[in-house]
């Protein structure tokens, strides 16, 4: 089965309005639709006072028309009674003051007040709707954002430690505070990292609170597991803050879900493409995109919207990297409410907007293909490593704002995408096996389990590739009294990291893979083993440190193979370094090389594979087909040099 679907709020509207709503769904070939995040006033109106009719007659005509629901709990936002009459359910920002109503997100997750009475209306719901035929499944709340900073939660964050690190004494070893007279020796004097802090403090914290969310979503889990039918999935809708460990938070659901935006700028199918990816790799059963925009956003500070044919082809980039079901948000605006301007499938008069009838399109689409992609997962050989804890210690000290994380992960994704290539992105704890290739372009945190796993997947004949400043603190973001990339990496490497620092001007690289420019960050290694091979060497530089020096080196071991790149490349030059390693590499080879602004990604179906090629530019493109081929959308038989529409979209099947 495959999903499109948006959110909508029937408690915004009057009801003789719905049956109008859900039959214009259906004519835009919706089969889901999401509903209850933020109707926690009107489903229960006074403390204790319960109104699920509405929802009931809503689910019912929904599923009437043919569409199958989404039931959010609403604990986003708690009504106005809840937070005057118990302001401990209200959290408190980091400058200690307490957050008042009127926006959303105002809750603590660590209240136990607010936990209470989010884990009854979860069971209230549940106990309804939970068995109902046409509810599907159930997200917890709606993308966790803050956590708060009041005192009750200061404890528990103590707690957390105490539990973590077992007594003072380890954790005063494990974060360093002889450092500037910070040995602690109470946990009361642990304080919250606001401000310059130390860098275990910083790191623990990020933990707790992804911890916090953890606990508060688990009340929520089984107070929804209690009542909901086993055959009914529940997830959290995931978003762009990483803040907080996805990968962690999802472990305890049954399917991951993610809100993608294009926001202001145009449409970026590396930057999309990534979040996709990563989210697929959540869990194992295909992912869901929860949230996209049906027109422009209006939290940028300019928003604009896709050009014609854009929504159908974000509709079918979210396909091909391997989601279930694309939701909109939202159906129509509300006529009151801070985001009137959102852009929205219907307009302000309640028929359709502009995208609606490309979204029908796709619509149709998705039904012709629906039994091939259905319940098959897309899983790569090449892949990513991506870990939160890696991002926030490095986002804590970048050392040069130019050392962007999205920008660095995005540096190793891009041409992988470019030549073809599929990519799962992974967390450095998900298991190695499987994949041909791995490159992890920062893998700060290492420990001594992690590090027998990248042994052993090298041994056994995978490649791994370290970016730079990999193997270079403990977990407890503190560093490694060695170099860099740690001693048994650098063992099996055959050399090591002797210093690294940041070109006041860019810096020629050049060996047997190319030649080109580093800049932002230079790592320069020095080699131990005979048969440790330097790809890549620094030229002349302003400081001169690195001149003559290897930027990259790589070196077989067992039946694979260890390299490690210490620079950031300039974008043709990383192509080359990456061109390399897939080469390099078990790595299968791209069906078909995309051309510029071209995407292609491969999708299982049941009877075999699918290639999803998408134009993504306002110009037409042309696809050099290896052999025969027949797009599934047209039933047109191709060969050869295919034109591609502007924002043209293919599903090819072998002829
Ligand atoms: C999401 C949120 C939605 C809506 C949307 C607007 O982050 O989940 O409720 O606010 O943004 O783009």
């Amino acid at each position: 089965m495959l999903y499109l679907g948006s959110a909508w709020y029937p408690e915004q509207w009057p009801e003789d309005r719905w049956p109008r709503d859900v039959a214009l769904m259906r004519q835009a070939e919706m089969n889901v639709v999401r509903i209850g995040d933020y109707a926690w006033s009107r489903l229960e109106p006074e403390e204790g006072r319960l109104d699920l009719d509405w929802m009931e007659r809503a689910i019912d005509l929904a599923v009437e028309h043919g569409l199958e629901v989404v039931i959010c709990t609403p604990t986003d936002a708690p009504p106005a009674w809840m937070t005057q009459r118990y302001p401990d359910v209200l959290r408190t920002d980091e400058t200690g003051k307490r957050v008042g109503h009127g926006g959303r997100r105002h809750f603590s997750p660590t209240s136990p007040r607010y936990r209470e009475f989010s884990r009854k209306i979860a069971s209230t719901l549940a106990q309804r709707f939970g068995r109902r035929p046409g509810v599907i499944g159930w997200q917890i709340g709606n993308e966790y954002v803050h956590p708060s900073y009041d005192e009750a939660t200061l404890e528990l964050f103590h707690s957390y430690l105490e539990r973590k690190h077992g007594s003072l004494d380890v954790l005063n070893r494990r974060w360093g505070t002889q450092y500037w007279s910070q040995t602690y020796t109470a946990w009361s004097q642990v304080p919250f990292p606001v401000g310059w802090h130390n860098p275990g403090l910083v790191l623990d914290h990020s933990r707790f609170v992804t911890q916090c969310f953890v606990d508060y979503q688990r009340d929520q889990i089984d107070a929804l597991r209690e009542h909901v039918s086993p055959d009914r999935w529940i997830t959290h809708n995931s978003h762009g803050y990483d803040k907080i460990d996805w990968r962690t938070i999802s472990q305890d659901l049954d399917l991951a879900s993610w809100d993608v935006y294009v926001g202001d700028r145009a449409m970026d199918p590396v930057r999309l493409g990534w979040i996709s990816d990563r989210c697929r790799c959540l869990r194992p059963r295909p992912h869901w995109i929860m949230e996209t925009q049906p027109w422009h956003v209006n939290w940028s500070p300019v928003n604009r919207t896709l050009p014609k044919g854009g929504f159908r082809a974000l509709i079918w980039h979210y396909l091909a990297h391997g989601a279930e079901a694309v939701l909109f948000w939202q159906w129509r605006a509300g006529l009151g409410g801070q985001e009137q301007y959102h852009g929205t499938v219907l307009g302000h008069d309640g028929e359709p907007g502009p995208a609606y009838g490309e979204i029908q399109r796709a619509g149709r689409e998705m039904k012709r293909v629906a039994g091939v992609f259905a319940d098959q997962r897309v899983r790569a050989d090449v892949a990513i490593v991506q870990g939160y804890t890696d991002c926030w210690a490095i986002e804590g000290q970048r050392m040069t704002p130019a050392f962007d994380m999205a920008d660095h992960l995005s540096n190793y994704y891009r041409p992988l995408r470019k030549a073809g290539h599929d990519v799962d992105v992974i967390d450095p704890a998900d298991p190695f096996e499987g994949y041909r290739l791995i490159l992890a372009p920062s893998l700060h945190l290492l420990t001594p389990e992690l590090v027998g796993r990248i042994e052993a997947f090298v041994r056994q004949g995978g490649h791994f590739l370290l970016g730079p400043r990999s193997g270079f603190k403990d977990e407890h973001n503190a560093l490694l009294p060695s170099r860099q990339p740690g001693d048994r990496l650098a063992e099996l490497l055959g050399a090591s990291v002797e210093g690294y620092l940041i070109p006041a001007e860019r810096v020629p690289a050049a060996g047997p893979i190319g030649s080109g420019w580093a800049d932002v960050w230079t790592e320069f290694l020095t080699c131990s083993a005979d048969d440790a091979q330097v790809l890549l060497s620094y030229g002349a530089s302003v400081e001169g440190w690195s001149e003559g020096r290897a930027a990259m080196v790589t070196r077989r071991v067992g039946e694979g193979r260890i390299s490690c790149l210490g620079a950031w490349l300039e974008a043709s030059l990383m192509e080359a370094a990456v061109g390399w390693a897939c080469e390099h590499s078990a790595a299968s080879t791209p069906a078909l090389a995309p051309a510029v602004g071209v995407e292609v990604s491969r999708r299982p179906g049941r009877d075999g594979e699918r290639l999803i090629v998408i134009n993504h530019q306002a110009a037409p493109a042309v696809a050099d087909l290896p052999r025969a081929y027949i797009d599934e959308l047209t039933g047109d038989r191709l060969e050869g040099s295919v034109e591609l529409a502007p924002h043209g979209v293919m599903v090819l099947r072998e002829a």
